[in-house]
């Protein structure tokens, strides 16, 4: 017999989600590149790379090698770990750096970002306590946040983390606890554009010995450096406990999604199950584009144009915005990166003059985007003082309006 089944007419239900959604957060950047679009407005938002930055004249060539070299390799699946080729050029290339590397110890990930999920995946449980800088990379805190960790905020001087609240805040609940994660970023980091000094860092290494803890290092701009050269990493005083994390995006392009960590041996197995499960493996041409890239020397060839760029950028914002900020306003000059922190005077709240800023034609990332959410009232506020400016992504004489158009749209609110 032909039993005939209608089912129910559907009714609008709740959207089901499962319960750590509630923990994502929105990326503030990302959500602000729609305003990017408007006619005439200008980003000082995002972490864009120059885009004169990039090989573009050399990709044919590059592209013609990979094909050469690799053949169909460079469009098969490859290992979950990274391209044999990219993990080997990799490691001589970090030699040169300092940077102790083998192809077994090296996972290449999908942008450092998927390096972040992953790690969030591995070592954060719901209530887990993870020890951050303040303020910090919020692509971390959104990678983090998922799992429903409990923040931990650094206090930091000019040289590095305070060494006796680093000591408390890293030492387990109590014996047999698993220490916090720490995700640290000692050079020209992202967003206040400080690093910690060489002593510091290896200061700060012997606390973090003490109690076990996992220590994430995310390094994406020891590369791009305009006055002085970095502080070794801090993977380099405490290897056994530090997963280093790399990127591509800023001495490459990010549109290849590269990113690598080195990692030690025991979690190494289980960051390679995790990146099973999330992408079975990084893109494999853009493995083997980085592979030559990186081994022929180009990607080293090209990094003293990329410093002279970034640093004529920074230059022109610094001078600009010296011009036309109010005198209450300070920011100290970065010695890399892409960032320049600054802080108004008190009771400056930088989240409510974005719309100003913006109805202006110049957005920024307002301080308040750079913290997990359980910051302590004064600190908050403290940070809502702040303003992200990015100077990469923009060509100098843009940086100068910007500059201008902050200055002007101060004056409106009377600062
Ligand atoms: C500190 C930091 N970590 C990680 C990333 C992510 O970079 P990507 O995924 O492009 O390697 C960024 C990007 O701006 C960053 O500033």
């Amino acid at each position: 017999m032909n039993v005939e089944y209608t089912p129910k007419a559907a009714t609008a239900a709740p959207l089901q989600l499962a319960q750590r959604s509630a923990n994502l957060r929105s990326n503030a950047i990302r959500d602000m590149l729609k305003v990017a679009h408007q006619p005439g407005m200008i980003a000082l938002g995002g972490g864009n790379p120059a885009k004169e930055s990039f090989p573009v004249a050399l990709m044919p060539r590059l592209m013609k090698d990979v094909m050469r070299r690799f053949s169909s390799n460079a469009l098969q699946y490859c290992d979950t770990q990274g391209f044999p080729p990219l993990r080997q050029a990799l490691a001589d290339w970090l030699a040169q750096l300092q940077i102790a590397a083998t192809p077994d110890n090296i996972v290449v990930t999908t942008g450092s970002q998927n390096a972040l999920d992953l790690l969030g995946k591995l070592l954060i449980d719901e209530q887990s306590p993870v020890v951050v800088e303040q303020p910090t990379y919020l692509g971390a805190l959104q990678a983090f946040s998922l799992f429903g960790p409990r923040w931990r905020y650094l206090d930091e001087d000019e040289e590095g983390p305070a060494l006796q609240k680093l000591d408390a805040l890293t030492a387990p609940a109590r014996p047999g606890d698993r220490a916090p994660l720490v995700y640290v970023m000692p050079t020209f980091r992202n967003p206040s554009g400080k690093s910690w000094s060489a002593e510091r860092t290896r200061q700060a290494a012997a606390v973090l010995r003490r109690h076990g803890n996992w220590v994430v290092e995310d390094d994406p701009y020891r590369l791009l450096t305009y006055d002085t050269s970095p502080s070794p990493p801090l993977k380099s005083s405490l290897p056994e406990q530090t997963i280093y994390i790399g990127s591509l995006s800023k001495v490459f392009a990010p549109g290849l999604r590269l990113g690598y960590c080195i990692v030690p041996d025991p979690l190494l197995p289980w960051l390679v199950k995790a990146k099973q499960g999330t992408d079975l493996n990084t893109g494999t041409l853009s493995q083997a584009l980085a592979a030559e890239y990186i081994q022929s020397g180009r990607l080293n060839d090209n990094l003293p144009l990329l410093r002279a760029i970034y640093r004529d950028k920074r230059d022109a914002l610094t001078d600009a915005l010296a011009r036309h900020l109010p005198g209450s306003f300070e920011f100290s000059i970065p010695k890399g990166g892409m960032f320049l922190w600054v802080k108004g005077p008190p009771g400056f709240d930088s989240d409510h003059f974005l719309s100003v800023a913006i109805a202006h034609g110049v957005f920024f990332v307002p301080g308040s985007a750079f913290f997990g959410d359980t910051l302590s009232e004064p600190m908050r506020q403290e940070n809502a003082r702040c303003m992200r400016l990015n100077f990469s992504g923009n060509d100098t004489d843009t940086l100068k309006r910007a500059a201008e158009r902050l200055g002007k749209a101060l004056k409106t609110c009377n600062l």
